[in-house]
């Protein structure tokens, strides 16, 4: 009785995800990194080239963050000391969110402990009715591409609608998102469709030239407009001509855009860049931010460093070298008879091995052979798809990548899964 019996609830639950092999837990314990251009990371004092990072541009072990991010430190602390609207805020972070308004071409920009948090915050705020006793409107709805990240599902739940006020469409199917937006008109006054930038599965990206022009064809149908709202963690710094994601790829401009510092930009945290008077309004009312600290100055330190190099010549050298890399395997895999889940033109690439212990089976091998790459199977993917994701550098050698594309070929060959 008591306690004991939920922790054998747990233990059971533990049990059963060992089984099915879908434990997360045993993280791969890095104790350091080694080597220069894009260092290996060593686990159990063995090297490992890393091919699983979503450091684009390998911008974590840049120098001008890491002088940043101690200048920073020294100048304000190593932590904020309490949220912004109790201890105030340091000129770091308005910096921070002026340069990354004006990096995406925005008036204003606001920094969240995470892109994850700032999801949160963003679909919860924006899909608030006006009633003062109502924390959610019965005024807004939300349409969702099916396979958008986590934290969009996560921020729908949260923002606690009603069943009929969420809707989600095929992925990548906008014809059917028309279809919504069409037969919903009269039904509500705010409309929200939020989609990924980039999917992180299979690297793929949202048309968010097409997607503007869907939401401004319905924006007077409501009383309220229509609002895109793109999530492009993994695009910023890295995809498109000069690092600013999936809407300068395909043309096109989201009323809110999230993006992470986390990934790309080689720092950590969240932001939404945005009109100023929904920064304003979310000031006052993202749970996220008004309780719960921002991330730390030498963080937001290395985060502006990041968008300043990234809005460089160093950093279209970078981006250009990326995209070289890409190429480059891209090629080299298609040579050694690999084929891809999707013609990603992203630093992420879905090799398709189409088999969950081939799958399992070859990224293991890879291991032992001192490459990191992530497994990824169905449920994630449909079944059939299972792939090995790899993600490419701009830091990453020539040679780094031909000598992955050996040993991937070894190892595939071994496993049968080509
Ligand atoms: C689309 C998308 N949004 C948000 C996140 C989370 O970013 P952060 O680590 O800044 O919370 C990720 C990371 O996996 C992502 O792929």
């Amino acid at each position: 009785m008591g306690r004991n019996n939920f922790y054998k609830i747990l233990q059971n639950e533990l049990k059963r995800i060992d089984h099915a092999k879908v434990a997360k837990r045993q993280e791969k314990v890095i104790e350091s990194f080694t080597g220069s251009h894009f260092p290996s990371a060593v686990i159990n004092g063995k090297k490992y080239s890393i091919f699983n990072s979503n450091d684009y541009l390998g911008l974590r072990f840049a120098d001008k963050l890491r002088q940043a991010e101690e200048k920073a430190s020294r100048k304000y602390g190593t932590g904020p000391g309490a949220v912004r609207f109790i201890s105030g805020t340091f000129s770091l972070y308005k910096e921070l969110e002026k340069a990354v308004a004006g990096f995406h071409l925005r008036p204003a920009g606001m920094v969240f402990s995470s892109a994850f948090a700032a999801n949160l915050a963003v679909i919860a705020c924006m899909s608030k009715g006006q009633s003062k006793d109502s924390l959610v409107g019965a005024d807004t709805l939300i349409i969702s591409d099916e396979l958008n990240h986590r934290s969009i599902i996560d921020g729908i739940r949260v923002a606690g609608l009603a069943k009929e006020q969420k809707q989600i469409y095929q992925h990548f199917d906008y014809q059917s998102l028309e279809k919504i937006l069409k037969e919903n008109i009269g039904k509500f006054k705010r409309v929200l469709v939020i989609t990924d930038g980039i999917f992180s599965m299979l690297g793929e990206s949202a048309n968010i030239g097409k997607l503007e022009k869907i939401c401004r064809k319905f924006d007077s149908e409501y009383n309220e407009g229509v609002f895109l709202i793109t999530d492009d963690s993994h695009g910023v710094g890295a995809f498109g001509k000069t690092g600013r994601g999936a809407e300068e790829a395909t043309g096109g401009k989201s009323d809110l855009l999230i993006g992470t510092f986390g990934k790309a930009f080689g720092s950590d945290g969240g932001y939404v860049v945005t009109d100023k008077i929904i920064i304003d309004y979310l000031r006052e009312s993202a749970a996220t931010y008004i309780y719960s600290n921002s991330i730390s100055p030498g963080t937001a330190g290395s985060a502006l460093a990041a968008i300043k190099l990234v809005d460089s010549a160093t950093g279209r050298k970078l981006l250009k070298r990326l995209n070289q890399n890409i190429a480059l395997f891209k090629n080299l895999m298609i040579k050694s008879g690999f084929i891809f889940a999707a013609d990603s033109i992203h630093p992420i690439q879905p090799v398709l091995v189409a088999d969950p212990v081939k799958t399992k089976a070859l990224t293991d091998r890879l291991f032992g052979m001192g490459i990191l790459v992530t497994n990824i199977n169905y449920p994630v993917v449909p079944k059939g798809k299972d792939e090995i994701r790899v993600q490419i550098s701009a830091a990453h050698s020539k040679k780094d990548i031909e000598k992955f594309v050996q040993k991937a070929n070894l190892a595939a060959k071994s496993v049968g899964a080509i």
